[in-house]
């Protein structure tokens, strides 16, 4: 059994923003049912209004005295530690961003202190008396762990999944020193990365094992188009670094027992599923209609997402026989034109601007074809979730999409494992030819009924995966 302190900005349901919570939300209680023991480490964001988080103890890192209070992941004994810093946390904002949505200005700090608290911890200089055996470390967030610990003798193992190599936590050298950080890691070949401090890189230099959220992803980050500079470090370190594909948790995300749903349904009574439909429709305001394709997206609205694509291809697709919904919040002048559109069609697009889980399970289950046209993907959810909702993805050909989907062609329809569409390129021209394959397709109802039940059937649980996370654990 091994001890791992899995160290993460966000979890589901405490907290969430995006994916990283999904996973952190999902994968530690994974590897507690594979008997390990897992202790998940967090902010405590004002944001999390968990009733029964108690204290346990008082750690003072560079001059300041925080508080470790302990909770539970809900509908599991996973422990959470929660790291209690009222000046830091204790503000109305989400993980990365203020209330006006501006990246918080003392960001730096904020996770430079929960890094250290991890640290503490980890090494058993708490009352908590524990120490880990593995440090599991995600995203930027937590870059300083490893380059702090690799200062530390007899220190833990340390790993570190890369979520999205576009989010780095650079700052200027002036924020190196005012965070006390220590000299021998200011180089190069350390945090430095072209005179800026990189949070990423104390991950990517000093962690014992790489992981990130797909095998196509983990290729992909080796070449200048998605590493971001990183490229040559990751494949100088490609001996230790590997792609593992994100699982689901298979009972948040269960069409049978959602309870945000209206009808639960499974693939035996798929017609079922036309309820949910009816009612999203409904809900966000588009005639009802049992027919009429209806393409939804959720999603951050950023450029990672393609939403400007889509956005180009809006005029023309509109004139065909479709709805679409779409909810998601992010890039102001991408919220704005989306919501021009919905003005422009109230008959055909609806946009929710905001964060709202409910209606993102109910548009899972009520949408026919969910799109998710990214430009680069470190793994993704939705399409995972669709495939398990019977919802039929478009995806383009990349990251965690490129390894999750099987395009619909005659061979993989012939054999039962087309479960979606597949583009390739990165253009208005190709996500509007999928859309129109997509239309063929839904059209012929034994076909479609076929790709929705491959998708249906697909193992996305983490059985897999969290036995290659332990198997990773123990080669260390
Ligand atoms: P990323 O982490 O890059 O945002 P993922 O596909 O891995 O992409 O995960 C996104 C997660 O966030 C999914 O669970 C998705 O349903 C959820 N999500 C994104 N935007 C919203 C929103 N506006 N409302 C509710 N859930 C959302
Ligand atoms: C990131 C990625 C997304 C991935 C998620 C969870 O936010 O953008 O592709 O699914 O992390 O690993």
């Amino acid at each position: 059994m091994k001890k791992v302190l899995f160290v993460t900005s966000e979890a589901h349901p405490l907290i969430k923003t995006g994916g990283l919570a999904d996973v952190a939300g999902s994968l530690p209680k994974a590897l507690a049912e594979l008997s390990q023991d897992i202790r998940v480490i967090i902010p405590n964001y004002q944001a999390i209004t968990t009733q029964d988080a108690h204290y346990r103890c008082t750690v003072r890192v560079d001059n300041r005295d925080v508080n470790i209070l302990e909770t539970q992941l809900p509908e599991s004994n996973v422990p959470v530690w929660l790291v209690d810093c009222s000046e830091l946390y204790s503000t109305p904002g989400n993980p990365y961003l203020d209330e006006n949505g501006e990246p918080w200005e003392n960001i730096a700090e904020r996770f430079a202190v929960f890094c250290r608290i991890a640290v503490e911890v980890a090494m058993n200089r708490t009352e908590l008396d524990w120490k880990a055996d593995i440090v599991h470390c995600n995203d930027w967030q937590s870059g300083l762990v490893p380059a702090l610990l690799s200062l530390e003798e007899e220190r833990p193992k340390t790993v570190f999944t890369i979520h999205n190599l576009a989010y780095q936590g650079l700052f200027p050298p002036a924020t190196y020193h005012a965070l006390n950080l220590p000299g021998q890691l200011w180089n190069p070949s350390g945090l430095e990365f072209h005179e800026m401090l990189s949070f990423i890189k104390g991950g990517l230099t000093y962690s014992d094992r790489i992981t990130t959220v797909s095998p196509t992803y983990a290729l992909e980050i080796q070449t200048p188009e998605f590493g971001y500079g990183l490229e040559g470090l990751l494949s100088h370190r490609q001996d230790i670094l590997s792609g593992i594909i994100n699982g689901i948790d298979m009972d948040d995300w269960n069409p049978k027992t959602d309870p945000n749903l209206p009808q639960g349904y499974d693939a035996s009574s798929l017609d079922k599923k036309l309820i949910n439909k009816t009612e999203l429709q409904k809900q966000v305001g588009l005639p009802v209609d049992a027919e009429i394709p209806v393409f939804g997206l959720v999603s951050r609205l950023v450029q990672q997402k393609s939403i400007d694509l889509l956005i180009e291809i809006i005029p023309e697709i509109i004139t065909m026989p479709i709805q679409i919904i779409m909810l998601g919040s992010g890039d102001s002048n991408l919220e704005r034109e989306l919501n021009n559109f919905a003005r422009l069609y109230p008959d055909k697009i609806s946009v929710t601007i905001g964060y709202n889980e409910k209606l993102a399970h109910l548009i899972e289950a009520g949408i026919d074809v969910f799109l998710m046209p990214s430009r680069f993907e470190p793994c993704g959810l939705n399409q995972m979730y669709s495939q398990r909702y019977g919802t039929i993805p478009i995806v383009r050909h990349t990251g965690g999409l490129a390894d999750t989907v099987v395009d619909a062609m005659p061979e993989t329809l012939a054999d039962n494992t087309a479960s979606g569409i597949v583009f390739s390129d990165a253009e208005a021209g190709s996500l509007q030819e999928a859309l129109k394959r997509c239309l063929i397709l839904f059209k012929d109802k034994k076909t479609w009924s076929k790709l929705q039940k491959a998708g249906m059937k697909k193992d996305f649980s983490w059985k897999n995966s969290a036995k290659q996370y332990l198997d990773l654990y123990e080669s260390m």
